[in-house]
């Protein structure tokens, strides 16, 4: 006879299986990814235990209002994160999902601005809320508009200012009440035409990337979720997974 505990662990396995199998018949398999993936790295989350979320306000630190205000403050708190995420290599889950992006047909969507994909080798990769490795040009200049890389830990200059124009730069990411450029979102969009989509470690509560699971539900696609807690994803995929990114995919890609 089953304890609870047993049966949980049996729908768990039952469940990697039916994933397992779902990605290896794919053609089309799209994976959304969010901060939960770079949890094993040490790249703190938002909304999580310890989360940046709990300690700061994201009116204070991730709005244009709040740079305006005090560019130096919000620059001393990206400088932060880029001296903590250096120190960060991708984990097992970074691996898995960069070797599966190998398969042509598949691509990932992510809402990280580590570049942790980046680095283990994914391709094919949407980095919807940009790179905290490139910096653009606050002042508007048309030349700084296009973001650059900028990876010195710490920043030559402090807050950095735009090669071109000498103005004030700004970190290249997407900050609250800021459009994602329409070439990304366009392409996660197009992305959620598939046949199995995967979201793993996101709180799925930040649009537009918590629509795009219901998109490619409705567009047919078997739909799953990674991640250590219920979302507000949870009840809508096929298979909800608990468990940490970086122990259920190693074991979800032993089996595909
Ligand atoms: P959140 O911090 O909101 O959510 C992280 C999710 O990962 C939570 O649901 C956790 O339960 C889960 N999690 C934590 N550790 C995990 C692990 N080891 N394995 C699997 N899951 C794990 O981060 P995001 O959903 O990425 O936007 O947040 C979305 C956006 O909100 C961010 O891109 C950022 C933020 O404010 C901007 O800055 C514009």
């Amino acid at each position: 006879m089953y304890d609870g505990c047993e049966v949980r662990r049996v729908n768990v396995q039952n469940d990697l299986a039916v994933l397992a199998a779902r990605i290896r018949s794919a053609t089309r398999l799209t994976i959304l990814t969010g901060a939960g993936v770079s949890a094993a790295s040490g790249v703190p989350t938002f909304r999580g235990q310890d989360g940046l979320w709990r300690q700061h306000r994201a009116e204070d630190l991730a709005t244009p209002e709040a740079f305006g205000r005090n560019p130096r403050l919000v620059w001393e708190w990206y400088a932060w994160r880029r001296e903590t995420i250096a120190g960060c290599r991708p984990n097992a889950a970074h691996e898995v999902i960069a070797a599966w992006s190998q398969r042509a047909g598949s691509r990932t969507v992510t809402q990280n601005v580590d570049d942790l994909h980046a680095r283990a080798g994914t391709e094919r990769l949407v980095r919807l809320h940009g790179s905290i490795w490139e910096l653009s040009c606050w002042d508007g200049c048309a030349n700084g508009a296009t973001p650059w890389r900028d990876e010195r830990v710490p920043l030559a200059e402090m807050p950095p200012r735009c090669p071109h124009c000498g103005g004030l730069a700004r970190p290249a990411v997407v900050w609250f009440g800021e459009s994602l450029r329409g070439e990304d979102v366009r392409a996660a969009l197009q992305a959620t035409a598939c046949d199995v989509f995967l979201t793993v470690g996101t709180s799925a509560i930040v649009y537009p990337a918590a629509g795009l699971v219901h998109e490619a539900r409705r567009q047919g696609a078997f739909t799953a979720e990674i991640n250590l807690e219920a979302t507000p994803a949870s009840s809508g995929v096929d298979v909800a997974i608990h468990g940490g990114a970086e122990t259920i995919l190693p074991r979800v890609a032993e089996l595909v």
